[in-house]
């Protein structure tokens, strides 16, 4: 039987002609056509709706379409898919959609108002995507609707008041946009919502709606990250279907009510970060099914940690940090068995640790740092089994450490710091997982075990400030993980172990102990040192040219010891290209400066710096307090700013001229040579350290006049040129007028302000022009009494010297998170610009 031509003919136009033209013709029926159409709109979508056949008969067997029994589309289900472009417009042919979910799509443009028209619609989702604009409140038209879900998108606006129209409405998520205005309170005509969440909107501002006591069928509240203000409304306590409440992050203020203990099927409750005063009402002991509260960072909330609490046993996170919770921590505590996680850092809190704790066997992370406890730390913690982080620094701590918590053996991170714990490191077997172990600025003494070289993971390990007297000669060759050893401040005697496996060690710190004997030259194997500190010892040697095999050095302090000889001659090779701090100061050094030790100093050039903002020194482990449960954040206390540049050789026995490249250290900072033999003149060079904040040259045999080209240094807060052979005039103007005379006493040649000597001529005679500096509150124009509040490192350097504020002594250090030092400049920078007439 022959082929009817014309068939054939059609059915090969049918299949050719929309894949030359789609537009032309189309096959498909009405829906699939506006589909398509809108398919073509898509930038991205070509192999995802692949089957999006426009030569089938109707689109229900396309990808994320469904029919129904008469084909009509009734669902668009598109997720995770990179479309490229908007929400459909043309929905002329789709008004038999129920269901729209585009989420995660890629989606640009605006919610179309034309959606309005899709009146069978009871399901929207296009969360997830570019969306902005407003919410058009023609969607609350729409009275089928039972569920929204526009979160995660850009869009602005307000929540249309109409949105009280929707009485269907079970779910809306508004979550993560740039809503403004407040809650309209007609959402007390949804008597059917069960989900609300219209958090992570920060200009959601207003109070929460007292219309809400009519949304009986809540669930989940949530209003986290907004600026909603007030107080909890009582009503919300007769909403007796909650589960979970999310006001963190808000501004609420007021207490929390006592009738939230009627809510029994709450499951989480966080409200920390708010203004709430007031106490935990001691209702929350109803709350049976809680397992999570969290009501940290509201500094005004008091009171005890209400005993009834204990009640609470699906309790997994307790979080009161940041509180004014006082008294004690209840015994009752050890009824939660389900208990993971206590936030109780920087309260009120005070008395022992109850031994109950023990009891809670699921405890992972115990935060109670920056409190007053007392007492010793119970032997019966070591019931916790899973316990990972135990954070009890900066308490009042005392007795000794209960060798029981060698059992722990999934502890992590041990930091005892800044307590009154004595006796020395019992462990037989210290926890073999430790990453972080500091026990600095305690009273421990003794032997440390030579168990502590088996942490095969241990990365950070502090046990500065202590009275230790033994290193154990295997502590070079421990885990090949760890970062960061300080085993400062210490009784420490005895030679410097040999560090064979350190090929991730990045600070080495063993200053103010009374170690003796050579630098280990097998620190040469530490190839990622950063920092290097040996001050206050008593190490005998000679200046370590083998550290240039330290490419990445950029501390270097050995300071107060016994080095000894000359650093170098000009054939010496000095290759520090990353060295920023170098204190060579208070020892027996002598000889020549040679020109080659500054010469490749490149980190302290100019064009090296990174503008890009303050960087800190060490890999990024902060922790910070908002961001308190992401784990393994750790606090990295001694941040050292790379912008400091210091060099320090003062109270030596260098002698000889000062050479003119330090001219092109230009990011120098600190310059101390004060207390040597040096002679010759101030090099005119020095104009060029236009960082140069402090300049030490007192206390040698410099000869010639102070050049003149020295007031360029506008950055110059401190300058100390005492005791030394000047003569002539002293310059005059900008930053010079600031300094006093003590700047300048000794130098019997030296004439002019501010000193009263006369120059013999006019000139030094004038009055000095009015101070175009003002004296602050810093007392900065007068020079020297400017407090700098130190710890760690920065400290003693920055301009420790220069000033006379020690700080590597025997003081207990004082931690603090924010560095002083970055304040304080500042402020200098301040003063400065108005100096020049500028304002900031
Ligand atoms: C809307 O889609 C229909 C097909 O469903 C089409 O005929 C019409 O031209 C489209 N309108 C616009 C403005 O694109
Ligand atoms: C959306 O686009 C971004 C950038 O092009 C891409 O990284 C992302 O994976 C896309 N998202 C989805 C769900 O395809
Ligand atoms: C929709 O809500 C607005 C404002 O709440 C109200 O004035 C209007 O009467 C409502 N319309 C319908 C149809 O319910
Ligand atoms: C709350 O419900 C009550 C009783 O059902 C009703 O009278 C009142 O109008 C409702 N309030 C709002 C704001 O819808
Ligand atoms: C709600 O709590 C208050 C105070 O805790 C209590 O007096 C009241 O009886 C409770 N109401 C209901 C309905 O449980
Ligand atoms: C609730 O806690 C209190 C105080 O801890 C206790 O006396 C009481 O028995 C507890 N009630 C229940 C029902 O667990
Ligand atoms: C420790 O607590 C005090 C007040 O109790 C607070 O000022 C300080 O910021 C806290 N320190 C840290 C590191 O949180
Ligand atoms: C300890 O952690 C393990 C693994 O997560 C878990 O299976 C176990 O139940 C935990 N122990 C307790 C007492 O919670
Ligand atoms: C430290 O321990 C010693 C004994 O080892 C003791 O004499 C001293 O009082 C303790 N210091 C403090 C501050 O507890
Ligand atoms: C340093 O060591 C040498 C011998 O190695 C010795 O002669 C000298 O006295 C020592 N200096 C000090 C200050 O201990
Ligand atoms: C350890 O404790 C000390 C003293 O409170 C604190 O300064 C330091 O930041 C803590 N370190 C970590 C990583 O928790
Ligand atoms: C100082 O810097 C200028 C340019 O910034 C340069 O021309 C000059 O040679 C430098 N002077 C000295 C003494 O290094």
């Amino acid at each position: 039987m022959p082929l009817n031509p014309w068939i054939t003919l059609f059915s090969f136009l049918a299949i050719i002609l929309p894949l030359l033209n789609p537009f032309v013709a189309f096959a498909v029926n009405q829906q699939g056509e506006a589909l398509l159409l809108w398919k073509q709109s898509l930038n991205g979508p070509t192999e995802a709706l692949s089957n999006w056949n426009p030569t089938d008969e109707t689109p229900c067997g396309w990808l994320g379409i469904t029919c129904n029994i008469n084909k009509e589309v009734v669902e668009l289900e598109l997720r995770y898919l990179s479309l490229y472009g908007t929400v459909p417009t043309n929905l002329s042919s789709l008004v038999s959609l129920t269901k729209v979910v585009l989420s995660s799509t890629n989606l640009t443009g605006s919610v179309p108002r034309e959606i309005a028209i899709l009146h069978e619609l009871n399901y929207l989702d296009l969360s997830d995507n570019a969306l902005i604009g407003e919410i058009p409140s023609e969607i609350c038209n729409l009275l089928k609707l039972q569920e929204i879900y526009l979160d995660s998108n850009q869009l602005e606006g307000s929540i249309p008041v109409q949105i009280g129209n929707l009485t269907s409405l079970k779910w809306l998520t508004l979550y993560d946009n740039q809503l403004n205005g407040e809650i309209p309170n007609t959402i007390g005509n949804l008597k059917n919502l069960q989900v609300i969440r219209v958090g992570k909107n920060k200009n959601l501002k207003g109070l929460i709606p007292r219309e809400i006591r009519n949304c009986t069928e809540l669930t989940q509240l949530g209003l986290a990250e907004t600026s909603v203000s007030g107080q909890i409304p009582l009503e919300i306590c007769n909403l007796l279907k909650l589960q979970e409440i999310n006001f963190f992050s808000s501004q609420l203020e007021g207490s929390i009510p006592a009738q939230i203990g009627n809510l029994t099927s709450l499951k989480w409750l966080t409200l920390n970060d708010n203004q709430l005063n007031g106490e935990i009402p001691n209702t929350i002991g109803n709350l049976k099914n809680l397992q999570v509260i969290r009501v940290g960072q509201n500094k005004n909330l008091g009171g005890l940690i209400p005993r009834e609490i204990g009640n609470c046993t699906e309790l997994t996170i307790l979080g009161l940090a940041k509180t004014s919770v006082w008294g004690f921590l209840p015994p009752s505590l050890g009824h939660l068995k389900k208990l993971k996680t206590i936030f109780a850092y920087t309260t009120l809190l005070s008395g022992q640790i109850p031994p109950e704790l023990g009891d809670c066997t699921a405890l992972q992370d115990i935060y109670l740092q920056n409190n007053s406890l007392t007492g010793s730390i119970p032997k019966e913690i070591s019931g916790c089994r899973n316990l990972t982080y135990l954070l009890l620094n900066s308490n009042l701590i005392n007795g000794k450490v209960p060798g029981e918590l060698s059992h722990l053996v999934s502890l992590h991170f041990v930091n005892f710091s800044d307590n009154l714990i004595e006796g020395t490191l019992p462990f037989p077997v210290l926890p073999l997982h430790m990453v972080f172990f500091s026990i600095s600025s305690n009273n421990f003494s003794g032997e440390i075990p030579s168990s502590i070289c088996n942490l095969n993971f241990i990365k950070y390990l502090d046990f500065s400030h202590n009275h230790f007297s033994m290193i154990p000669p295997c502590l070079g060759n421990m885990s090949d993980y760890l970062i960061d050893l300080d085993l400062g401040n210490n009784n420490f005697q005895g030679t410097i172990p040999k560090f064979v496996k350190c090929n991730n060690l990045r600070s080495l710190k063993l200053t103010g102990n009374q170690l003796e004997g050579p630098m280990p030259h097998s620190l040469v194997n530490c190839k990622k040192l950063e920092i290097l500190d040996f001050a206050n010892n008593k190490v005998n040697d000679t200046f370590p040219h083998w550290l240039v095999n330290l490419p990445e050095l950029q501390v270097l302090s050995l300071r107060s010891n016994n080095f000894h000889g000359s650093i170098g001659n000009h054939k010496t090779k000095f290759s520090f290209p990353n060295l920023r701090i170098i204190d060579l100061s208070h020892n027996m050094f002598h000889g020549h400066l040679p020109s080659n030790f500054f010469k490749y100093l490149t980190a302290m050039m100019n064009g090296n710096m990174d503008e890009g903002g303050l960087q800190y020194m060490g890999d990024d482990y902060y922790y910070d307090s908002v961001t308190i449960d992401i784990k393994g954040n750790y606090i990295n206390v001694e941040k050292i700013q790379t912008l400091l540049t210091i060099i320090d050789i003062s109270n030596n026995s260098f002698k000889g001229e000062i050479p003119k490249v330090i001219g092109n250290l230009g990011l120098l900072k600190g310059l101390n040579f004060s207390h040597n033999n040096l002679m010759g003149h101030i090099p005119i060079s020095f104009r060029n350290l236009t960082n140069l904040e402090c300049l030490d040259l007192s206390s040698n045999k410099l000869t010639g006049n102070i050049p003149i080209q020295l007031t360029d240094l506008t950055s110059l807060e401190i300058l100390n040129l005492s005791k030394n052979h000047l003569v002539g005039l002293i310059p005059q103007g900008k930053q010079f007028n600031t300094f006093t005379s003590a700047s300048y006493s000794g130098n019997l040649g030296l004439c002019g302000f501010p000193l009263t000597k006369t120059c013999g001529n006019d000139e030094g005679q004038q009055p000095p022009p009015a101070p175009t500096i003002q004296e602050d509150d810093f007392g900065f124009a007068n020079g020297f009494h400017w407090k700098v509040v130190l710890l760690g490192y920065g400290c003693g350097f920055m301009f420790g010297l220069c000033m006379g504020y020690l700080v590597f002594s025997s003081e207990k250090p004082k931690y603090l998170l924010n560095i002083v030092y970055g304040e304080q400049r500042n402020k200098v920078r301040r003063l400065k610009n108005n100096a020049h007439g500028r304002i900031n």
